[in-house]
């Protein structure tokens, strides 16, 4: 009687557990159902936070899409590495690229390379010349340096010795914020004493400002191209015990950068530069449901200061 009792409890447990294992394999099967669209990411390089940034948006807004599956790459700042990414997305065969672009003119053919074969191309934050790609997304650099060019002209008063600490001047967003903040001091008495290609990074940009401050006694203020730039002046000019008499500005206005930054009182203002990782989900699904995306989306940004900050900052 007790082996009778034993074998029925040992029969239902196996036939319970077969009964879940087929459970499993329905469900397995139905996910695999979902044809998955594989976008193929590449991102210039992940040293910086704004970067870390774009990525986590990306995968922020691709989570909300379960058929997609995005696969991300870091060039590690290296044009020549990024190119080879793109080509291994290529022959991949993905559905999609999105790339944010080291420099402008090396990225251009294999960009234009993707676009004629058909796979869509969402290019991101930095330009690559001509029109070969499918969209672009950024928000305006020259509109952002033309701001922090009048915003300065007029914390200086209409005057002032000023060091300009350019970004990778090969990429389009250093030459825009370097000629938007240009025509944003026109007719001014801003003087540009000492300027340099920090290469938006902030190692280099201490290095320049120590440069700066040896041969400069009257700095008042310093006008990066990126908060890490900013940031890197603001850390020489403490080094030297000058940091008191400098104004410091940069672009990106991270939360946990450029804004805690202004909230510290490192930087006298940030601007907003928004990563569009979003927007670059949202235009590759407009694609695969059949729309045309659009050539090119302008992100909006914010000015960010001590007024301000707690406020969320004021429209550019
Ligand atoms: C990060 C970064 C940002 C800057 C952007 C410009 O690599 O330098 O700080 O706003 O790239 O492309």
């Amino acid at each position: 009687m007790k082996n009778k009792l034993t074998l029925l409890i040992a029969l239902s447990l196996l036939l319970f557990a077969c009964g879940k294992k087929s459970e499993k394999t329905v469900a397995k099967n139905s996910a695999q159902k979902v044809k998955q669209k594989v976008i193929g990411m590449s991102q210039c390089n992940l040293g910086e936070p704004w970067r870390v940034q774009m990525n986590e948006d990306i995968k922020l807004a691709a989570a909300k899409h379960p058929e997609l599956k995005v696969i991300f790459k870091d060039a590690q700042n290296d044009s020549l590495k990024q190119v080879a990414q793109i080509e291994e997305f290529i022959s991949a065969g993905v559905d999609a690229i999105i790339v944010s672009p080291k420099e402008a003119a090396p990225l251009t053919p294999i960009v234009k390379t993707a676009y004629e074969k058909g796979i869509p191309v969402i290019v991101l934050d930095r330009r690559v010349n001509g029109d070969k790609y499918t969209c672009f997304i950024g928000a305006d650099n020259k509109k952002i340096g033309k701001a922090a060019g009048e915003w300065i002209v007029k914390k200086l008063g209409g005057k002032g010795n000023v060091v300009e600490l350019k970004g990778l001047m090969t990429s389009t967003p250093g030459q825009d914020r370097h000629s938007g903040f240009r025509a944003g001091i026109k007719g001014s008495n801003i003087k540009i004493i000492f300027e340099a290609d920090m290469k938006w990074l902030e190692p280099n940009a201490r290095k320049e400002m120590e440069s700066a401050l040896a041969r400069f006694k009257n700095i008042d203020l310093v006008y990066a191209h990126n908060d890490p730039g900013a940031h890197g002046a603001y850390l020489a000019a403490k080094a030297a015990g000058r940091e008191k008499d400098i104004l410091f500005v940069g672009i990106d206005g991270l939360p946990q950068e450029g804004r805690m930054y202004v909230k510290q009182g490192i930087l006298a203002a940030s601007f907003e530069y928004p990563t569009g990782g979003k927007e670059a989900i949202d235009s590759v699904i407009d694609i695969f449901s059949g729309k045309k995306p659009e050539k090119e989306i302008t992100l909006k940004s914010h000015i960010f200061t001590k007024e301000n900050v707690d406020k969320g900052g004021a429209w550019l």
